[in-house]
């Protein structure tokens, strides 16, 4: 009886039994879909963001619904790395297989330095993924990931700070994603990621006032997939490492389209809001696809698409 497709993806050394991650800010700090989800047999999953103190967020409303998608700004609301290596890694580590890979943010570059530190003496993370998105608070607020000379910095910065893999989650509010990947490749990533949300507003007509009380929030889910999947196409025919891709990816199907622009693996992030085992659902529809299209490793979908 045949094996199956081989389903194993390799990326910066990393090696994941499934190209399908859950996605930071949609999969909490991964305990809490201990019961929901077998995280063991997805690929990996992100963290929450994790910053240098504790963050408590925006003021509500802070999440929407739109069509094929959401509005959020939940204003990256998370416990601080040191609360997360103290009490939520323990669990995770007593959970057998899973890969973690630790969400790393802040308002200036010291703050992402003071955060790897933190994780580099933390056992049981496989890589970290740096979020690009965020306002640099010592240039005025302009975001690390829209500037290429920002990016640089914070990438190599990083790098040399980072004792496991760094893989830096790029921001699609930009003209050229294919810049942003090779500065960030450049600067010594050894993965990209793509895409984080677009900038968005969504206005109450009845009130005038805007739906998020930050007025502008990150737009995902379905209405985002096909300008990601673009995004995904650029990146890696401009950078030779990794490139993870997302954005709208609800079925096993939306994950065959990222792989064939040219992602190694995948993250899920919206989909869960609708469906908490829909990340799990997508890996196990992906090898079901890979079967009955007689895909033998799902690492020759990468790139495959004919463009
Ligand atoms: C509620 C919410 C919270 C998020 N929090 C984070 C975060 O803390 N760090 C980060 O890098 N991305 C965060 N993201 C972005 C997602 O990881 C992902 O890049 C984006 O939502 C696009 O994928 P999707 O359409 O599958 O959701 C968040 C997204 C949502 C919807």
């Amino acid at each position: 009886m045949s094996k199956g497709p081989d389903m194993r993806v390799t990326i910066a050394g990393v090696e994941l039994c499934s190209p399908v991650i859950a996605a930071s800010g949609t999969f909490g700090y991964g305990i809490e879909f201990e019961d929901i989800v077998s995280i063991n047999r997805i690929g990996a999953f992100v963290t929450k963001g994790l910053s240098r103190e504790p963050m408590a967020g925006n003021p509500t409303p802070r999440i929407i619904e739109t069509p094929a998608g959401m509005i959020n700004a939940i204003g990256l609301q998370n416990m601080g790395v040191h609360p997360f290596i103290a009490e939520k890694l323990p669990k995770l580590q007593r959970m057998k297989d899973v890969v973690v890979i630790a969400n790393v943010f802040g308002f200036t570059i010291e703050d992402c330095l003071e955060v790897i530190h933190a994780l580099n003496d933390a056992p049981g993370i496989a890589m970290y993924e740096l979020n690009a998105s965020c306002p640099n608070t010592s240039h005025g607020g302009m975001v690390f990931g829209t500037d290429p000379e920002l990016l640089n910095e914070l990438v190599s910065r990083c790098k040399q700070a980072s004792q496991r893999p760094l893989m830096v989650k790029l921001s699609p509010n930009v003209t050229s994603i294919a810049q942003m990947a090779k500065v960030a490749a450049d600067a010594g990533a050894d993965a990209v990621s793509l895409v984080n949300t677009f900038v968005s507003l969504a206005i109450d007509i009845e009130t005038g006032k805007p739906r998020i009380a930050n007025v502008t929030g990150g737009l995902s889910g379905p209405a985002i997939k096909p300008i990601a999947v673009r995004m995904v196409h650029e990146a890696s025919k401009a950078v030779s490492i990794p490139v993870v891709g997302m954005g709208g990816i609800v079925r096993a199907e939306d994950a065959v389209e990222y792989m064939m622009a040219g992602a190694t693996a995948v993250q899920v992030g919206t989909a869960s809001y609708a469906d908490p085992r829909a990340v799990e659902n997508i890996a196990n529809g992906l090898k079901r696809w890979c079967s009955s299209h007689n895909i033998a490793h799902v690492t020759s979908l990468t790139g495959s698409a004919l463009l």
